[in-house]
């Protein structure tokens, strides 16, 4: 399965030579540090621990995003899901060079055409921290609306330093499904 965008094209399932890059962008802090299981990431030792993690973690459907110059940049995915009712989008621009150009508004878009078209699920929900500005902006700005705020709920890596963190819950629903 393919699904391509203007900038970017997103490729169903990693490769083995995706990992060793994975692993290095899982231990900088400045990537990953508003994710709730940063200090897992940081804690993997080598290529076959990320391997069992990501398995562990993505139950539902990954896709590899790619440049066009086939550069592997990051990965995205739909996760958890509860039949067609909803399921959970996770996005990861890896490579600090892609980030503020857009690129996350195209994938987020593709993904949702994917899940409510392709899928017929019936609502996309999500997760990040309420620090996390840029995505919480990307995320409104494609219609996802705030539902809950867990206050702290996770410890992540802001501004230079370890901060307790709440989780903001936040969802779109299938327009056609409602
Ligand atoms: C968060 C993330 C997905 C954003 O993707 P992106 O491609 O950089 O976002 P976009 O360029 O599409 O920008 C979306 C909006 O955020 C805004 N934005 C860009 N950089 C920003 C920043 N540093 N702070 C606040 N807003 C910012 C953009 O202005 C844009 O809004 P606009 O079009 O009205 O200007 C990406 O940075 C990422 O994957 N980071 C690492 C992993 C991560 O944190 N994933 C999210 C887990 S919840």
């Amino acid at each position: 399965m393919k699904l391509t965008g203007e900038k970017i094209y997103l490729k169903e399932g990693l490769v083995e030579e995706n990992y060793p890059r994975l692993l290095r962008w899982f231990h900088d802090l400045e990537i990953m540090g508003y994710i709730g299981w940063v200090k897992k990431g940081l804690a993997l030792k080598d290529v076959s621990e990320l391997k069992a993690y990501i398995a562990e973690l993505e139950d539902g459907i990954i896709f590899g995003v790619y440049d066009y110059a086939d550069k592997f940049i990051g990965y995205t995915s739909l996760s958890d899901f509860v039949g067609k009712e909803e399921c959970e989008f996770g996005i990861f621009i890896l490579d600090k060079n892609y980030w503020g150009k857009g690129i996350g508004l195209e994938i987020t878009n593709l993904m949702l055409d994917y899940a409510f078209n392709d899928l017929q699920i019936k609502k996309v929900v999500l997760t990040t921290s309420e620090f996390h500005d840029h995505a919480i902006k990307l995320y409104e700005k494609v219609g996802f609306r705030k539902t809950n705020l867990i206050p702290n709920d996770r410890t992540i890596f802001h501004n230079g330093e370890w901060v307790l963190s709440g989780t903001v819950e936040m969802e779109i629903r299938n327009k056609r499904g409602q």
